[in-house]
């Protein structure tokens, strides 16, 4: 039984097969209707989310199966002291496949380990996000038709955000990926990724602080949201909020055709005015979201693509 738990547990292949799937599924979606009838999923969230358990659980619904689960912990016997591993090894007795998020980094693997259904990693504090990956490599592959060949700058909260970390670690596998990390020095990306990733990989990076000096050489521009839940004190948190306000004028450099993510929720780090831009993706990218994670349950139940 395979699980997902880290982006680097798939293959390239894999990716570009679950990435074919999902691009199938968004041009022929009444074909793939039925194809879990009778499955069930599990969404078991010990930390608030609207996409991605939601996109989840629409996926489901969409290929035909049905979903059940909880949305936070006080809901959950975790209230009554219950381990994650208990949970699990319950929950896997109901539920063909299971969508985890916990904000304690690993706990999605340790489930893992007492699970008797697939588990997927949907997010495990500041670590990892490989369904958010996937979506994040549909989105660039759909908008740019490549995943290599890129200049990507990767903006705000480098250091915590778990959507930058897996991204950055799936992106090592393709060629001529050129990284410009944009951060605030207390929020840079971690040194074992640095060290894991970047000098593993003989990959070079640059490091800036401001987004106007790098605007003009961007392929793919990713927002991030400065990840409140994971500082130590309010005090630098909310010194860090804004340190990033990307508004029309900051994109007056920009290629015409820049794509611009952001796995969502914003705060304040993209103003408003920036969403009627042609270059704005963000809420495509949420709604590629659905559509990867319909290829990743088939697959990972191993549900054959209809003919
Ligand atoms: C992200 C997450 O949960 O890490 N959201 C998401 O899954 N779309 C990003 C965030 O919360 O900032």
């Amino acid at each position: 039984m395979r699980h997902l738990i880290d982006p680097m547990d798939l293959t390239v292949q894999e990716i570009d097969e679950l990435l074919e799937l999902a691009d199938d599924i968004i041009e022929n979606k009444e074909k793939y209707s039925k194809v879990c009838d009778g499955k069930k999923l599990a969404t078991l969230f010990f930390e608030p989310s609207t996409r991605t358990r939601l996109s989840f659980e629409a996926a489901m619904m969409e290929l035909g199966g049905n979903v059940l689960g909880f949305s936070s912990s006080d809901s959950s016997s975790s209230a009554k002291g219950e381990s994650v591993s208990d949970t699990v090894k319950v929950v896997s007795c109901y539920a063909d496949i299971i969508a985890m998020r916990h904000p304690k980094e690993g706990a999605p693997f340790l489930a893992s380990l007492k699970s008797d259904s697939p588990i997927i990693n949907a997010g495990d504090g500041g670590h990892n996000h490989p369904t958010q990956t996937l979506t994040d490599l549909l989105t660039i592959h759909r908008e740019k038709k490549r995943l290599g060949n890129i200049t990507i700058g990767f903006c705000g909260d480098l250091k915590f955000g778990r959507t930058v970390h897996s991204l950055v670690k799936a992106l090592s596998r393709y060629e001529n990926v050129n990284y410009i990390m944009i951060s605030p020095q207390e929020l840079e990306i971690p040194q074992y990724l640095v060290e894991e990733v970047f000098e593993k990989e003989n990959i070079t990076y640059q490091q800036v602080r401001t987004i106007d000096e790098v605007i003009e050489q961007l392929d793919v521009l990713y927002m991030t949201r400065v990840q409140k839940e994971r500082f130590f004190n309010e005090a630098d948190y909310v010194r860090l909020k804004d340190t990033y306000i990307l508004d029309m004028p900051k994109l007056k450099n920009a290629k015409e055709d820049l794509s611009i993510l952001h796995p969502l929720p914003r705060v304040n780090e993209i103003a408003v005015e920036v969403d009627d831009d042609p270059r704005a993706c963000y809420f495509r990218q949420a709604l590629y979201g659905k559509y990867v994670r319909m290829a990743l349950i088939m697959k990972m139940l191993g549900i054959e693509k209809p003919q």
